[in-house]
């Protein structure tokens, strides 16, 4: 342990929750993953989600921007599939898939949030979807009723997304990060992660995990949006949202370690969604 409840990840622990990818195995038995982000001039986070969670293994990519008109295929990454927001209430009702939401969202995210909370098995959460819902209360009534169901939901705030859940302040959430990530995960039911250097992910009971991967590389726009789809990627079916948590995390930042033995400055987003 390396503070009260928590636990340092590492090479071993991830290498226990990595999911075989079997001889056998067909793109179904992956999951599907739906990313709904990317407001008018945001589209580039939705991209990079959506481009990461291929790359991390997700069995077939859907991609719903927010902003309408925003493109119908993506030219270097034509297995993805992009689909218009009014498909996005019948690809819920019907489906079974993840949903990656809220990068680059933007206002736009608020009409679809409800929808989201209510239909998603499992969910992640980033960016403009927390700044929505620290605002709204209903919604977080709506969060914390997942659980319930037996539905899983991963919250993915940097400090500042933390604390406006929270209602403090960015620096208080700094002050004590894996206090801050366990507070908020226990009040919401969800699973924390809270990034940064040394990114915590807490669930709402039992151990929590810091990451030691990563570093200074990863201080540049759109590196959140990588994790979020990552994420959405990597998380099979059944499997506890904090083991694809602790996996993700770990490995994001193992890329930006890797990059960094041979590069100065920042790791470029979209470099970074293809290096998994
Ligand atoms: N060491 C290790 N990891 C780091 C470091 C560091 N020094 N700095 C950043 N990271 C990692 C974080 O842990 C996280 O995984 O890089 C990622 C940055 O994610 P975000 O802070 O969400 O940044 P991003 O979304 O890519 O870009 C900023 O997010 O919330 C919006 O309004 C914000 O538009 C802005 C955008
Ligand atoms: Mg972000």
């Amino acid at each position: 342990t390396v503070a009260p409840d928590a636990w340092l990840a590492s090479e071993g622990a991830v290498q226990a929750v990595r999911p075989a990818r079997l001889h056998a195995h067909h793109k179904g038995s992956f999951g599907d993953v739906i990313v709904v982000a990317g407001a008018p001039g945001m589209v580039g986070a939705a991209l990079l989600a959506a481009r990461a969670a291929v790359r991390a293994g997700g069995g077939r990519v859907y991609l719903v921007p927010l902003a309408e008109d925003a493109f119908a295929v993506d030219p270097t990454h034509p297995e993805l599939m992009v689909r218009p927001l009014g498909s996005l209430e019948p690809m819920l009702r019907a489906g079974t898939g993840t949903v990656v939401c809220g990068c680059g969202g933007g206002s736009e995210v608020a009409q679809i949030l409800p929808a989201v909370l209510h239909a998603a098995p499992r969910l992640v959460l980033d960016a403009d979807a927390l700044n929505t819902m620290a605002a709204d209360e209903a919604l977080r009534t709506l969060l914390s009723h997942r659980g319930a169901r037996g539905a899983a939901t991963i919250l993915t705030p940097h400090p500042l997304e933390a604390a406006r859940l929270l209602g403090s302040s960015s620096a208080d959430v700094q002050a004590n990060r894996v206090a801050a990530a366990r507070e908020l995960a226990g009040r919401l039911r969800v699973t924390v992660v809270l990034k940064g250097s040394g990114t915590v992910i807490a669930g709402p009971e039992g151990p929590s995990w810091i990451n030691p991967t990563g570093n200074a590389a990863l201080a540049t726009p759109g590196t959140g949006d990588v994790l979020a789809g990552w994420l959405g990627g990597t998380w099979r079916p059944g499997e506890a949202a904090l083991d694809a948590a602790v996996r993700a995390v770990w490995e994001h930042g193992a890329a930006a370690d890797r990059w960094a033995a041979t590069h100065r400055g920042p790791y470029p987003a979209s470099e970074l969604a293809e290096a998994i």
